[in-house]
């Protein structure tokens, strides 16, 4: 039909919508809450799995148990809560665990976004359970402030360890908290550390996770009050926060009054053999399995991020199904990566992505990729220096490439630090779609190049 553009169809009047929502076998169901058998479009994705997570046995293939696996196996968009799925950090536990347990220290973790210290925190937090401690955690919004987080804080945690009274007292049969002791005006540092001075017989960590989310300058300060507060007075209670930030002070504002009552990790990138862990738990989980060759090329793409590889796993091991595989091959792990660029490319503004791409055209594909490597690897901007550091490439070299990214438009200047003129990508995400790019463009699936870049 020459001419014919549906999206130049005239809308139609409200009340002729409804009427044709009416008639339609789609719309019926959902309307009344029940399925009309016989009338039901053909061809259309459906959910395989119900919302109580069984298999809505239609439309299934022999692999959709372990499809429903797979989805539990690699959660590319969630934190990892449940230990069996946990790769790897356990000299990052320990050191966490001793300093709270030894040298009874508040901790701050950092790094940047992805690198898993919602994870940590939440292993961190059952291993302070089984402790028996109580643990309160908080996930820190744009607006959290000092009063209605430790209100609430102090909800979670019993009378019964107050020391001013007793377990048969009245208040504290009835299950009654600390809240409850609470003035009704805004709660202040001091008042919250006077409260926790007073406890006795437990011990309690608040976990203020996503705290480079608050944007409130007052309620960083209260924080950082609290701590000391509670350090001067030796209280049982240790505040844990963790953020994204290049370094401990961008984290915490008022730092130096607390330096000393800190344990601060900045989070590791994960090394090759807790990458090929998570693969190996996805395995086990999802009864699926990756060669040796597609687990070689997660590791290398990867590149120490538990995000990416729980990503491309997740991908692949779909692909693979699809193809009526349960065994992953580094094919798969090829499309896992072009699906993952598109999904990056999203992320980024349009005239950016435009940017990249006629930068990779334009002979700037290598350029790009040892700048995105070594934004990968330090975290935070880039000097010449680190690029020579993550790369093959000579300090001339480096100094060229970061003339050209910056005249392009990619890298701009940061501040500079450790005497280095130092640069930023201008969007957050680029250093990954850069990265990723380059690597669907380079590790079109070789198993060979990926065994020898992991050097397995
Ligand atoms: N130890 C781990 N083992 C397996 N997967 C992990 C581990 N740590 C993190 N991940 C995975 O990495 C991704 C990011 O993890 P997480 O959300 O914990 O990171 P984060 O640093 O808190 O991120 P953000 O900065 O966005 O808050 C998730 O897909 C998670 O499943
Ligand atoms: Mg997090």
């Amino acid at each position: 039909m020459a001419g014919w553009n549906p999206f130049k169809r005239k809308a139609p009047t409200p009340k002729a919508a409804l009427a044709e929502a009416s008639d339609s076998a789609v719309v019926k169901p959902l309307v009344r809450g029940n399925a009309r058998r016989g009338a039901e479009p053909v061809g259309l994705p459906r959910f395989n799995t119900t919302a109580s997570d069984q298999m809505s046995g239609r439309g299934g293939d022999r692999f959709s148990a372990v499809r429903a696996k797979l989805r539990h196996a690699f959660t590319p968009s969630q934190p990892i809560a449940d230990r069996r799925l946990f790769a790897g950090r356990d000299d990052v536990l320990k050191t966490i665990i001793r300093s709270i347990e030894d040298q009874r220290l508040h901790v701050v973790l950092y790094g940047e976004r992805g690198i898993g210290k919602t994870s940590l925190v939440h292993i961190l937090s059952q291993a302070a359970v089984e402790a028996r401690y109580i643990v309160v955690y908080t996930s820190c919004g744009a607006n959290s402030n000092f009063d209605e987080t430790f209100r609430a804080a102090a909800a979670d945690i019993p009378l019964l360890f107050h020391s001013g009274f007793s377990p048969t007292a009245a208040e504290t049969e009835k299950g009654s908290s600390l809240a409850d002791l609470l003035p009704p005006e805004p709660l202040s540092p001091r008042k919250f550390g006077d409260l926790c001075a007073k406890l006795t017989g437990t011990r309690v960590l608040i976990i203020l996770d996503e705290f480079d989310r608050a944007e409130s300058g007052s309620f960083r300060r209260d924080v950082a009050e609290l701590i000391k507060n509670l350090s001067d007075r030796l209280g049982r209670v240790q505040l844990v926060l963790a953020g994204v930030a290049a370094d401990l002070t961008e984290l915490v504002e008022h730092i130096p009054s607390i330096r000393r009552n800190i344990f601060s990790l900045r989070v590791p990138k994960m090394t090759e053999a807790e990458v090929l862990q998570i693969v190996a738990n996805g395995e086990r989980e999802a009864d699926i399995k990756f060669d040796a060759d597609a687990s070689a090329s997660v590791v290398t793409v990867a590149r120490g991020s538990p995000y990416l590889a729980n990503l491309l796993c997740h991908h692949a091991g779909h692909v693979a199904l699809d193809e009526g595989r349960a065994t992953v091959i580094p094919a798969d792990v090829a499309e896992a990566v072009g699906q993952a660029v598109r999904e990056f490319e999203a992320r980024v503004p349009t005239p950016i992505q435009a940017q990249v791409r006629r930068l990779f055209e334009k002979g700037q594909a290598e350029s790009m990729a040892l700048a995105a490597r070594a934004a990968l690897s330090i975290d935070g901007p880039i000097s010449a220096a680190d690029m020579v550091a993550a790369g093959e490439v000579t300090a001339r070299k480096a100094e060229e490439i970061v003339e050209t990214l910056t005249a392009e438009g990619i890298l701009k200047r940061s501040q500079d630090g450790d005497g280095e003129r130092r640069f930023t990508f201008v969007e957050e995400g680029l250093p990954t779609l850069i990265w990723m790019t380059w690597a669907q463009r380079n590790f079109q699936p070789d198993p060979r190049q990926a065994r020898a870049a992991t050097g397995s």
